[in-house]
């Protein structure tokens, strides 16, 4: 599906649906601050902006949540989705050659039904990979045949935009040992891109990754890389900015390094924000993460190559934060029950070219 089919136009929205303002926060279990700012929303403040979205991973066992998903489900709020899980090699490709789409294609259709920007999330990565990649022991031919297979099945049925290679480079910079690269050597990794252009010439195609939303030895890694494949003629359109951030630590060399990618005349987008913090929660934390969030938005309207923001899910009832890194959360711009926290007013003023 080409591109500019897969957007609605915000008045054509307005003209569609009844919307109003959304509403200042009125109940909250606890006196730790929430949001103030009365907006359509934040997709809306973003494509004011210029921004292709503001735009949020979500995934199946979610949508069953009514109240998630009443917020959720509107472009005034929400221009973009990626799925967290059910596009994932495990996901749709659990045994060689045998494809499932059934649950991605809920995410897909969701956001077609919305006329929401799709980001496919992803296509070749070392985890939540199915066993028979790697037992099977695959040479270089059976390997270059598997991931061609697969990129090429994945990106032909979804468009937009896929995170083609998600996190390939280790934090020193060096490649990632997994089965791909032991195998093939760098090599996997055109492969996968020309797969992936050749099945949709179309789709964006990025790569992905956590530690280069900074200046430092990853980041240079990666523009290394990146200069490689342009030279040999390896289709990549841009990068994708994770930016799983802690409160009080955003990089302070984050629009330097943007701008170090789009001098590479790719673009690029912030794929999975969030800012998780030290539990419990505190007021001066909250404050603090508002002005994170506000820094980090920023930072993609400072330069032009930034298509748009992730959050990587937008309520923290449903963050991967707690699970994955023990003692952390509250990293999302809504709260567990779905109050708005000061971290969305630190999004909006943003969008809005204010400043805190
Ligand atoms: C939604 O489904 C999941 C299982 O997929 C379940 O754990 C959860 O409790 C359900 N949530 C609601 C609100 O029904
Ligand atoms: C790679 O594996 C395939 C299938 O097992 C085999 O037919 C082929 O000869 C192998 N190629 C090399 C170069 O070893
Ligand atoms: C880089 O990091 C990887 C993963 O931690 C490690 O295996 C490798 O030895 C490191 N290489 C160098 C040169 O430090």
């Amino acid at each position: 599906m080409p591109l500019s089919l897969a957007f609605v136009t915000i008045s054509a929205f307005i003209a569609a649906h009844t919307v109003s303002a959304l509403p200042q926060a009125t109940s909250t279990s606890s006196t730790l601050p929430t949001a103030t700012s009365v907006v359509k929303g934040l997709n809306y403040l973003a494509r004011n902006a210029g921004k292709l979205y503001f735009g949020t991973a979500t995934d199946n066992s979610e949508l069953n949540d009514t109240t998630y998903t009443g917020i959720m489900d509107n472009y005034l709020h929400f221009g973009q989705l990626t799925p967290e899980n059910s596009m994932k090699w495990d996901a749709t490709e659990p045994e060689p050659g045998v494809f499932t789409f059934a649950a991605g294609d809920v995410i897909a259709n969701l956001a077609k039904s919305y006329g929401m920007y799709l980001r496919g999330h992803n296509c070749v990565w070392y985890e939540q990979l199915p066993d028979w990649v790697t037992v099977n022991n695959y040479n270089a031919t059976g390997l270059t045949a598997v991931v061609e297979n697969h990129v090429s099945t994945l990106v032909g049925h979804y468009a937009d935009a896929w995170d083609v290679i998600n996190e390939p480079l280790n934090d020193n910079g060096t490649f990632r040992e997994d089965v791909f690269y032991n195998t093939l050597g760098t090599e996997y990794i055109p492969i996968a891109l020309k797969a992936a252009r050749a099945a949709d010439p179309n789709a964006k195609l990025y790569i992905n990754d956590y530690n280069i939303e900074y200046v430092g030895t990853k980041s240079t890694a990666l523009q290394n890389l990146i200069k490689e494949l342009q030279a040999d003629g390896v289709p990549i359109d841009g990068v994708g900015m994770e930016s799983h951030f802690i409160v009080g630590e955003v990089p302070t060399t984050l629009v330097e390094n943007f701008q170090a990618y789009a001098d590479l005349g790719l673009e690029f987008a912030i794929t999975e924000l969030d800012i998780r913090m030290e539990l419990p929660e505190t007021a001066a934390l909250l404050e603090q993460q508002k002005t994170d969030f506000y820094t980090v938005v920023n930072a993609c309207l400072s330069v032009s190559a930034c298509k748009g923001v992730t959050v990587w899910d937008w309520t923290d009832k449903y963050s991967w934060i707690p699970s994955t890194f023990p003692g952390y959360g509250a990293a999302c711009p809504w709260d567990a029950n779905f109050v708005r926290k000061p971290a969305f007013d630190g999004i909006a003023i943003a969008f809005e070219g204010g400043s805190i």
